[in-house]
């Protein structure tokens, strides 16, 4: 069972923007996936399409076999999260525990399920400090940590994220990182959306590029390399493919990357 199926899938908003031009995607379970592609180019209108913010036009979408439609919506949006791109669209209650438990209460859990399950994505996410703030004084890497907390206290299988990365200091995105590896390592199926592609080349497992409202192209990370695709894409190539190109290695991690480097040196 995919976790993800489109077909056919086309939106155009009101204003006659066409953003999404038959779209045909699979994500399997468990997998690392990351959507690239330009401003503009589709990502987000995707991404709305999979727990029914937008409902297709045209074409169809499901979530493990389950077609996106109004009757479904509440075992889709128990199934997939979605983190959005601007944490002041997904936070509105006086408190962070209250944000984080809407989704916990709205699953009809008891109270004290509830509790225990804000009281543990509070402390997984480091943010035990932030459970009495009103979110909108909340600064936006605070406010990004609340948002994931409120997913992550719903346990969903799918977990789709909208650059989750921009605005956070680099040690907060390496702790998101590592929280999202978490999740991965026990089966969510992860979706990124990012500009980064140099932690896309480090850690898809798929790679879908975006380009004018349609998929360029879909595989894994090694078509980060392609420097004509990614030209066609208004992409660069990552770092390490550049600073390995020709040499016929291709680590994606400094790790793999110093690992390399190291034995040339002790060979030479
Ligand atoms: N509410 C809207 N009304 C009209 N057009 C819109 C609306 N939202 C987005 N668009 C248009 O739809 C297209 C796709 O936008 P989308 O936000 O999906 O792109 P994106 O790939 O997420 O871009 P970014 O990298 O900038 O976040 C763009 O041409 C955009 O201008
Ligand atoms: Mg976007």
């Amino acid at each position: 069972m995919k976790a993800v199926e489109i077909r056919g899938l086309s939106y155009t908003y009101p204003d006659g923007t066409a953003a999404l031009k038959d779209i045909n995607m699979d994500i399997l379970p468990h997998k690392r996936t990351v959507i690239l592609g330009a401003n503009g180019s589709g990502k987000t209108t995707l991404i709305y399409h999979l727990n029914g913010i937008f409902l297709p036009q045209e074409g169809r979408v499901s979530i493990g076999g389950l077609p996106v439609e109004k009757k479904n919506l509440e075992e889709i949006r128990r199934r997939l999260g979605l983190l959005f791109d601007n944490p002041d669209n997904q936070l509105f209650s006086t408190t962070a525990y209250n944000d984080i438990a809407f989704g916990p209460r709205n699953l009809k859990l008891k109270e004290e399920e509830v509790e225990a399950r804000v009281l543990r994505v509070l402390k997984n996410i480091g943010i035990k400090d932030l459970k009495d703030r009103p979110p909108y004084n909340l600064s936006l890497g605070q406010k990004k940590k609340v948002a994931i907390a409120g997913l992550l206290a719903m346990e969903p299988e799918i977990l789709v994220c909208d650059e989750p990365f921009s605005g956070l200091d680099p040690r907060s995105g390496g702790q998101l990182m590592e929280i999202i590896n978490n999740l991965n390592s026990r089966g969510t199926t992860l979706v990124i959306i990012t500009h980064d592609v140099n932690m896309a080349y480090a850690w898809a497992e798929q790679v879908i590029i975006m380009k004018e409202g349609k998929i360029l192209v879909e595989g894994d990370s090694s078509l980060l390399r392609d420097e004509d695709l990614m030209k066609e894409a208004s992409l660069e190539t990552p770092l390490l493919a550049d600073v390995f190109q020709g040499t016929g290695l291709y680590p994606r991690t400094a790790r793999e990357a110093s690992r390399l480097i190291q034995m040339g040196i002790k060979e030479a």
